[in-house]
């Protein structure tokens, strides 16, 4: 199949992109680099041993998007584009919504102008808010404390009344847990601008000695080990998940949720110690108070993944702390 990457070049888009070409797809990168870099480009054609196809544009340009979805014949859009930092969605509600809620309608537009049916959307675990149970299951009531997961939740709403209009609509909203790791080559993975969000990326540079300590924020939750507990799941999984996404929309209409991510919780000191252990190196921290809007744990029931796209992750926490060693180590940020 021709399928085109809204925010291609960005940590997960690339490494789907990767995951796609291996399948034997053609993949259309479409980004505007506000959050990624043109290296990215370079790295890609070294992995697939050929050279990305990337249109440089705003998902906004609805213009621009449909001359880009006929003129390379797209039977399906993954759409990945869009700004992720909670902290910033907070300071820029009106930027989160322009990019994220604007940017989906403009996609949809054109392909409505195109006649294209066929979406898998970047959901986030994010509308869950404050779990009332776990496992996670899709059934959960969804929740948003912020501006960037009420954009998510915005937009699967917006996505399942399309679905609700016109039975021809086929799209999956793929919730992600806590995407993490890198491909095996280290030549893609997160590369984060200025000091990382994220508690992953954090840790390898504490590692690497480019940041001096992690600052673990809170040990008093009621969790095993007092700190806060999250699915993390390799993204190379993930990017699979994505493939399997596209399998099943070649099958099934409608609008569907579905969780990606392992089932399993690990706390802060449990991801410590994994990256000790895949590097080699101590990880100093510090107990610090807990981060204003962090919930206790959350993981996914990924049954349903499992039923509908027949995929479930496959890689342990060593591989997504040594894939994570590997990419920061041949990385300069
Ligand atoms: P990323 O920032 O690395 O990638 C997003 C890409 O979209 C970037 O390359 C960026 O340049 C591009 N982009 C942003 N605005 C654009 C615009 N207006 N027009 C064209 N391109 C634009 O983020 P990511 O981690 O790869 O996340 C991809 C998607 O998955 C996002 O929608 C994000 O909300 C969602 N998601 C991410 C996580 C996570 O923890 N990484 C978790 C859940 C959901
Ligand atoms: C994980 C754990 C922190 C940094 C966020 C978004 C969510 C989704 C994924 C997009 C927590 C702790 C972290 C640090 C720490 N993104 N931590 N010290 O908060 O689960 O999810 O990213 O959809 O919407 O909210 O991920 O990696 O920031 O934190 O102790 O320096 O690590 O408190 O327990 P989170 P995270």
């Amino acid at each position: 199949m021709n399928i085109l990457l809204t925010g291609g070049a960005g940590y997960i888009g690339s490494h789907t992109a990767v995951a796609l070409a291996s399948a034997g797809h053609a993949v259309v990168l479409y980004d505007n680099f506000v959050n990624s870099s043109r290296s990215v480009l370079a790295a890609l054609q070294t992995i697939t041993g050929a050279q990305p196809v990337c249109i440089e544009a705003d998902v906004r340009d609805t213009a621009r998007l449909a001359e880009v979805l006929g003129s390379h014949s797209i039977d399906a859009v993954i759409h990945f584009a869009g700004l992720k930092a909670v902290g910033e969605s907070i300071e820029k509600p009106v930027e989160y919504y322009s990019t994220n809620v604007q940017g989906t309608i403009s996609l949809l537009q054109a392909m409505q102008a195109t006649g294209l049916h066929s979406l898998v959307f970047s959901s986030s675990a994010t509308v869950y808010g404050d779990p009332q149970y776990l496992p996670i299951d899709e059934a959960h009531p969804t929740s948003a404390t912020n501006p960037y997961g009420r954009s998510k939740l915005h937009i699967e709403e917006i996505l399942a009344d399309c679905a609700r209009s016109d039975a021809s609509w086929r799209i999956a909203c793929l919730r992600y847990f806590n995407p993490v790791g890198a491909h095996a080559s280290g030549l893609i993975g997160e590369n984060p601008n200025g000091m990382p969000n994220n508690l992953m990326p954090f840790v390898a540079r504490v590692a690497a000695g480019r940041l001096p300590r992690l600052r673990v924020f809170g040990n008093d939750y009621s969790t095993p080990d007092g700190t806060g507990v999250r699915d993390y799941i390799h993204v190379m999984d993930l990017a699979e998940g994505h493939l399997a996404a596209l399998d099943f929309l070649t099958h099934a209409s409608g609008w569907h949720a579905i969780n990606l991510g392992t089932g399993q919780g690990h706390s802060v000191l449990d991801m410590v110690r994994s990256f000790e252990a895949a590097s080699g190196k101590t990880v100093p921290f510090d107990f610090a108070p807990r981060r204003p809007g962090d919930i206790a744990a959350c993981y996914a029931r990924v049954d349903k993944a499992s039923d509908l796209l027949h995929w479930q992750a496959r890689r342990d926490l060593a591989t997504m702390c040594q894939s994570t060693w590997h990419h920061i180590q041949s990385s300069s940020t």
